[in-house]
């Protein structure tokens, strides 16, 4: 008799322990959300290199601000852009920003916001090399971030310009760097990030793609039938009405 009433005090003891834990997990997971994210594109998402290893851009400071109004606390998690969607749907992260434009093709997997950012695409190229419109890409090696939109205006460009060949890589600085160092002759990158790299590197020159069919724009994006997509349009609505987007897109692209 002893024994047994023995074995059911563990054993209560044991199922409270278990239900204890299992609440303390329920509420510090609700309080957070994993953000995924490709931290190779200044000023959206990006490394603060010259402090530390901290991601910081435009992206970061709306996720923050509408988590905390929705009443999270944000964690991100950084990996190639080319992998968001698959985390999104496998669950390694509850939402997606990476100015992330929400094209149709996307939106068979996942659900997005309202646009919060509309951008260009532009050609980017050395000076020297004189590539001035989507003729010169004759015989041209132009690379693109995989998995982006980009990859697919590149491919449309292929139809119409001959001897063009479509080259990929995971980020924006390999683009970049492939193309100083002349194996890569052009890149697709969006105005307000190629900008930075204008800047910075004299000899880079670039010119905007006109005809493009989709608008570039950015939103977040979600597990498809999440409850969280409404919750987050209705702070990212609220902060373009009272013109913290405004503000923050000046800290961002200063003032464009
Ligand atoms: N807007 C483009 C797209 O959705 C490129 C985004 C790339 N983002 C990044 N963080 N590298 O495909």
């Amino acid at each position: 008799m002893k024994k047994f009433t023995a074995i059911i005090l563990v054993l209560t003891g044991l199922l409270l322990a278990g239900c204890a834990g299992e609440e303390q997990k329920a509420e510090s997971a609700q309080k957070t959300l994993v953000m995924g994210t490709s931290a190779d594109y200044k000023p959206f998402e990006y490394i603060d290199t010259a402090n530390g290893r901290e991601i910081i851009g435009f992206d970061i400071d709306i996720a923050k601000r509408v988590l905390d109004k929705m009443g999270y606390k944000l964690e991100i998690k950084n990996m190639d852009f080319n992998g968001l969607i698959a985390a999104l749907n496998s669950n390694k992260v509850d939402f997606v920003m990476a100015s992330m434009t929400p094209t149709e093709k996307r939106k068979k997997s996942v659900d997005f916001s309202d646009i919060y950012y509309v951008a260009n695409d532009a050609i980017v190229s050395k000076k020297a090399d004189n590539i001035k419109a989507v003729d010169d890409l004759k015989g041209k090696k132009l690379g693109i971030q995989l998995g982006s939109i980009q990859e697919e205006t590149a491919e449309e460009l292929k139809k119409e310009v001959e001897g063009m060949q479509v080259t990929a890589r995971d980020t924006i600085p390999q683009l970049i760097q492939e193309m100083k160092a002349g194996r890569i002759d052009a890149a697709i990158v969006e105005t307000t990030v190629s900008k930075g790299y204008l800047e910075k590197n004299e000899g880079l020159t670039e010119f905007i793609i006109e005809d493009e069919s989709e608008v570039q724009g950015a939103a977040a994006a979600f597990p498809k039938g999440s409850d969280l997509t409404e919750q987050y349009n209705k702070h990212l609505q609220e902060m373009k009405q009272n013109g913290e987007i405004d503000e923050l897109a000046k800290k961002w692209f200063g003032g464009e």
